[in-house]
């Protein structure tokens, strides 16, 4: 019998040209017609068209409120909104669609657990857990809460090289710590948090753990089963979403024992004046009509991900950070931020003699979008003694030729202040 060649049932290669097609923002020149680069994805994602198209569908013919109309329009929106939540589900390996909640986005998640769950675990006396990279989001609402409530902050350092002591981790998770707060991939430096350690080593000792997911969401497969994270949150439009619309996923056993975060219609069983009684969750916590089409654009973006390949997109990103990591080690008078071993999606750095302001407005100029300044992580920008970064931010659009305009831009700008 001839030899046949069995159908091959590998997944097409990752075309970075095809998914850029699909962005419309990507193909846009700005001032005199520098054509766009954009590298400012850790900041906001652009949309692919798919999204735009859905939220466009959803106001055009399909705009109700949910869960309140028995009309074919409330219950299509209804619908097509559960259908978002169990997507987001399978995109973090949720073990079901009620340990999704709905959120404005990640600061409204960190918030909502820091005053619904806070206070049931943090007591008068306590210690909270943070890192020294932290984003604001994932510091202040910590603060607050330790005001109310009596605790203090305690904070894991960092390396030189941005990663964390985990040396200094049995130290400082003590008897008093009753929380620890901790991103997943750090936004202004990039690195990957070895966050099934320091879970491990918080639940042994019988502490919840918070994990901020805002930037490693949208760049690398996420399993909160398998991460065994208390709470799991992050943002619509750092993944292709719309903005307004994040995730807060929380095992099923806190969010049942949460009291409600805020009241208001559809988080209620039974409203009178002698008492009220909540809605199960993932109701209980999503008062007031939600952001449906935004829910709705942010299913179709896990959904555009999900089909171009999740493990396709972070392999093809990781390579374009390590020739990115070259091309800047490369220059002469640019120091890189941020040197982790494992890092996602960011490239921090400074410039000799050029302030970060300075080179983020002339690299504007050129048509690159980078940001400039604390990024949202000024105690870790006092760690470092450093009053801001530039920082480009890759997502699987970028290419190398993108990466080949920054560091021609960087030359420019050196040339131009140097
Ligand atoms: N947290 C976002 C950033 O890092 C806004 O730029």
């Amino acid at each position: 019998m001839p030899a046949t060649t069995p159908p091959s049932t590998a997944a097409p290669a990752f075309d970075p040209e095809a998914i850029r097609a699909d962005f419309p923002a990507l193909d846009q020149t700005v001032y005199d017609d520098a054509p766009l680069v954009y590298l400012d994805n850790a900041a906001t994602s652009q949309k692919p068209q798919v999204v735009i198209d859905r939220m466009n569908a959803y106001y055009a013919r399909e705009n109700s409120n949910v869960h309140r109309g028995v009309h074919a329009l409330s219950q299509g929106a209804s619908e097509a909104y559960e259908q978002a939540r169990e997507t987001l589900a399978r995109f973090i390996h949720a073990p079901d669609p009620d340990t999704v909640v709905w959120t404005k986005g990640t600061t409204d998640g960190l918030n909502l657990i820091a005053s619904s769950f806070g206070p049931t675990v943090v007591d008068e006396g306590d210690e909270i857990l943070l890192t020294e990279m932290e984003h604001h989001a994932n510091i202040v609402p910590w603060q607050m809460l330790a005001e109310r409530t009596g605790a203090s902050i305690r904070v894991l350092p960092i390396t030189d090289t941005g990663e964390l002591r985990l040396d200094r981790l049995d130290d400082l998770l003590s008897e008093q710590t009753a929380l620890v707060a901790i991103s997943h991939v750090s936004n202004a430096l990039g690195t990957v948090n070895p966050i099934d350690a320091i879970i491990d080593a918080a639940h042994a000792q019988g502490v919840p753990v918070v994990v901020d997911g805002a930037q490693s969401a949208p760049h690398r497969p996420v399993d909160v089963q398998a991460m065994d994270a208390d709470f799991f949150v992050f943002s619509g439009h750092k993944m292709f979403g719309p903005t307004g619309i994040g995730v807060m996923y929380g095992k099923r056993k806190h969010l049942e024992a949460m009291p409600p975060y805020q009241g208001g219609g559809d988080m209620i069983d039974r409203v009178s004046f002698e008492g009220t009684t909540y809605d199960d969750i993932p109701h209980k916590f999503e008062a007031g009509t939600p952001n449906i089409s935004g829910a709705i654009a942010l299913g179709t973006a896990a959904e555009y991900i999900l089909n171009v390949g999740r493990d396709e997109m972070h392999a093809y990103e990781s390579d374009l950070l390590d020739y990115a990591t070259r091309r800047l080690e490369a220059i002469e008078g640019l120091r890189l931020i941020g040197t982790a071993e494992e890092k996602t999606s960011v490239l921090s750095f400074v410039l000799d003699d050029v302030h970060p302001y300075d080179a983020g407005t002339f690299l504007d100029r050129l048509g690159i979008a980078v940001r400039t300044g604390n990024h949202c992580t000024e105690p870790l920008m006092d760690r470092l003694g450093l009053p801001g970064t530039i920082r480009a931010s890759l997502a699987g659009y970028n290419t190398r030729a993108d990466v080949d305009a920054l560091v021609e831009g960087i030359r420019k700008t050196q040339d131009l202040f140097g």
